[in-house]
Protein backbone atom coordinates (compact mmCIF):
# COMPACT_ATOMS: atom_id res chain seq x y z
CA UNK A 1 0.00 0.00 0.00
CA UNK A 2 1.47 3.64 -0.99
CA UNK A 3 2.57 5.09 2.18
CA UNK A 4 0.38 8.50 2.03
CA UNK A 5 1.77 11.59 4.20
CA UNK A 6 -0.19 14.98 5.22
CA UNK A 7 1.55 17.95 5.99
CA UNK A 8 -0.72 20.42 7.87
CA UNK A 9 -0.61 24.06 8.43
CA UNK A 10 -1.04 27.65 8.30
CA UNK A 11 1.20 28.20 5.53
CA UNK A 12 0.29 32.11 5.68
CA UNK A 13 3.24 32.58 3.91
CA UNK A 14 4.79 29.56 2.54
CA UNK A 15 8.86 29.74 3.28
CA UNK A 16 11.80 28.26 2.24
CA UNK A 17 11.91 26.46 5.54
CA UNK A 18 8.07 24.89 4.83
CA UNK A 19 9.71 23.99 0.70
CA UNK A 20 12.96 22.52 2.42
CA UNK A 21 10.39 19.98 4.70
CA UNK A 22 7.64 19.67 1.64
CA UNK A 23 11.02 18.30 -0.55
CA UNK A 24 12.40 16.21 1.60
CA UNK A 25 8.77 14.32 2.47
CA UNK A 26 7.98 13.94 -0.82
CA UNK A 27 11.19 11.69 -1.14
CA UNK A 28 10.76 9.79 1.55
CA UNK A 29 6.57 9.04 1.03
CA UNK A 30 4.86 8.09 -1.77
CA UNK A 31 2.37 10.70 -1.83
CA UNK A 32 2.29 13.92 0.37
CA UNK A 33 -0.71 16.27 0.61
CA UNK A 34 -0.09 19.91 1.44
CA UNK A 35 -3.13 20.36 3.62
CA UNK A 36 -3.54 24.36 4.42
CA UNK A 37 -6.12 25.00 7.84
CA UNK A 38 -9.05 27.33 6.89
CA UNK A 39 -9.45 30.09 9.67
CA UNK A 40 -6.32 29.54 11.77
CA UNK A 41 -5.96 33.05 11.76
CA UNK A 42 -8.87 35.29 11.97
CA UNK A 43 -6.46 37.86 9.62
CA UNK A 44 -4.35 36.43 7.74
CA UNK A 45 -2.14 38.12 5.45
CA UNK A 46 -2.73 35.54 2.46
CA UNK A 47 -6.36 34.38 1.89
CA UNK A 48 -6.84 30.41 1.41
CA UNK A 49 -6.78 30.79 -1.88
CA UNK A 50 -3.72 32.84 -2.53
CA UNK A 51 -2.13 29.98 -0.57
CA UNK A 52 -2.84 27.01 -2.02
CA UNK A 53 -2.05 28.88 -5.58
CA UNK A 54 1.87 29.84 -4.19
CA UNK A 55 1.87 25.81 -3.03
CA UNK A 56 0.50 24.81 -6.21
CA UNK A 57 2.87 26.75 -8.66
CA UNK A 58 6.28 26.13 -6.37
CA UNK A 59 5.46 22.61 -6.73
CA UNK A 60 4.47 22.61 -10.22
CA UNK A 61 6.85 19.90 -11.44
CA UNK A 62 6.64 17.90 -8.12
CA UNK A 63 3.97 14.85 -9.61
CA UNK A 64 3.38 13.50 -6.03
CA UNK A 65 2.04 16.10 -4.69
CA UNK A 66 -1.14 17.48 -4.21
CA UNK A 67 -2.70 20.89 -2.18
CA UNK A 68 -5.75 21.03 -0.07
CA UNK A 69 -7.81 22.96 2.56
CA UNK A 70 -9.15 21.11 5.55
CA UNK A 71 -10.45 22.27 8.78
CA UNK A 72 -11.91 20.63 11.68
CA UNK A 73 -9.98 17.79 13.58
CA UNK A 74 -6.67 16.92 11.71
CA UNK A 75 -6.81 13.29 12.16
CA UNK A 76 -10.38 13.09 10.55
CA UNK A 77 -8.77 14.61 7.35
CA UNK A 78 -5.71 12.42 7.85
CA UNK A 79 -8.20 9.41 8.06
CA UNK A 80 -10.72 10.79 5.01
CA UNK A 81 -7.60 11.15 2.74
CA UNK A 82 -6.48 7.58 3.63
CA UNK A 83 -3.18 8.67 4.77
CA UNK A 84 -1.06 7.21 7.70
CA UNK A 85 1.36 10.25 8.18
CA UNK A 86 1.36 13.72 9.48
CA UNK A 87 4.76 15.40 8.61
CA UNK A 88 6.08 17.85 10.90
CA UNK A 89 9.05 20.71 10.88
CA UNK A 90 10.83 20.67 14.12
CA UNK A 91 13.62 23.69 14.03
CA UNK A 92 14.78 24.15 17.38
CA UNK A 93 13.96 23.04 20.78
CA UNK A 94 11.42 25.52 21.25
CA UNK A 95 9.36 23.88 18.96
CA UNK A 96 9.31 20.83 20.60
CA UNK A 97 6.66 21.53 23.05
CA UNK A 98 4.01 22.18 21.14
CA UNK A 99 4.82 19.21 18.85
CA UNK A 100 5.23 17.21 21.66
CA UNK A 101 1.42 17.98 22.30
CA UNK A 102 -0.04 18.06 19.03
CA UNK A 103 1.79 14.61 17.92
CA UNK A 104 0.58 12.74 21.57
CA UNK A 105 -2.45 14.33 21.33
CA UNK A 106 -3.20 13.00 18.28
CA UNK A 107 -2.05 9.79 18.82
CA UNK A 108 -4.59 9.66 21.65
CA UNK A 109 -7.02 10.68 19.52
CA UNK A 110 -6.20 7.95 16.14
CA UNK A 111 -3.74 5.53 17.20
CA UNK A 112 -3.26 4.17 13.64
CA UNK A 113 -1.70 7.55 12.51
CA UNK A 114 1.90 8.67 12.85
CA UNK A 115 3.51 11.83 13.24
CA UNK A 116 6.97 12.16 11.83
CA UNK A 117 8.94 15.07 12.55
CA UNK A 118 11.51 16.15 9.57
CA UNK A 119 14.29 19.18 10.41
CA UNK A 120 14.74 21.32 7.46
CA UNK A 121 17.96 22.26 6.46
CA UNK A 122 20.49 24.12 8.97
CA UNK A 123 20.17 27.44 7.29
CA UNK A 124 16.27 27.82 7.79
CA UNK A 125 15.85 27.01 11.40
CA UNK A 126 14.98 30.58 12.20
CA UNK A 127 12.75 30.86 9.78
CA UNK A 128 8.94 31.26 10.30
CA UNK A 129 5.78 32.68 8.73
CA UNK A 130 5.56 34.93 11.64
CA UNK A 131 9.06 36.42 11.38
CA UNK A 132 8.97 36.81 7.76
CA UNK A 133 5.86 39.07 7.97
CA UNK A 134 7.00 41.08 10.68
CA UNK A 135 10.54 41.75 9.40
CA UNK A 136 9.12 42.25 5.86
CA UNK A 137 6.55 44.95 6.75
CA UNK A 138 9.07 46.44 8.70
CA UNK A 139 11.46 47.15 5.48
CA UNK A 140 13.48 44.31 6.30
CA UNK A 141 15.12 41.88 3.33
CA UNK A 142 13.80 38.12 3.33
CA UNK A 143 15.22 37.28 0.01
CA UNK A 144 16.11 33.56 -0.05
CA UNK A 145 13.93 32.70 3.09
CA UNK A 146 10.87 32.57 0.90
CA UNK A 147 10.15 31.24 -2.71
CA UNK A 148 10.23 34.44 -4.76
CA UNK A 149 6.47 34.20 -5.81
CA UNK A 150 6.11 35.19 -1.90
CA UNK A 151 8.28 37.61 -2.07
CA UNK A 152 6.77 39.75 -4.91
CA UNK A 153 3.10 38.89 -3.21
CA UNK A 154 4.54 40.53 -0.32
CA UNK A 155 6.18 43.34 -1.81
CA UNK A 156 2.37 43.91 -4.13
CA UNK A 157 0.71 43.42 -0.81
CA UNK A 158 2.76 46.44 1.12
CA UNK A 159 2.35 48.83 -1.52
CA UNK A 160 -1.17 48.24 -1.78
CA UNK A 161 -1.85 48.74 2.42
O1 LIG B 1 1.71 25.61 10.94
P1 LIG B 1 0.84 25.67 12.15
O2 LIG B 1 -0.05 26.87 12.10
O3 LIG B 1 1.65 25.58 13.42
O4 LIG B 1 -0.12 24.37 12.07
C1 LIG B 1 -0.93 24.00 13.15
C2 LIG B 1 -1.91 22.89 12.74
C3 LIG B 1 -2.69 23.26 11.52
C4 LIG B 1 -1.10 21.62 12.45
C5 LIG B 1 -2.84 22.64 13.96
O5 LIG B 1 -3.37 23.85 14.39
C6 LIG B 1 -4.00 21.68 13.65
O6 LIG B 1 -3.78 20.50 13.46
N1 LIG B 1 -5.23 22.21 13.59
C7 LIG B 1 -6.41 21.46 13.26
C8 LIG B 1 -7.31 21.26 14.47
C9 LIG B 1 -6.84 20.11 15.31
O7 LIG B 1 -6.82 18.96 14.91
N2 LIG B 1 -6.44 20.43 16.57
C10 LIG B 1 -5.92 19.47 17.51
C11 LIG B 1 -4.42 19.26 17.28
S1 LIG B 1 -3.75 18.24 18.52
Amino acid sequence: MPTVAVYPGSFDPLTNGHVDIITRGARLFDHIVIAILVNADKAPLFSVTERVEIVRTVFKDLPNLDVDTFDGLLVDYVERRKAQVIVRGLRAVSDFEYEFQMALMNQRLNGKIETVFMMPAEQYTYTSSRLIKEVFSLGGRVHGLVPNMVEARLREKLTNR
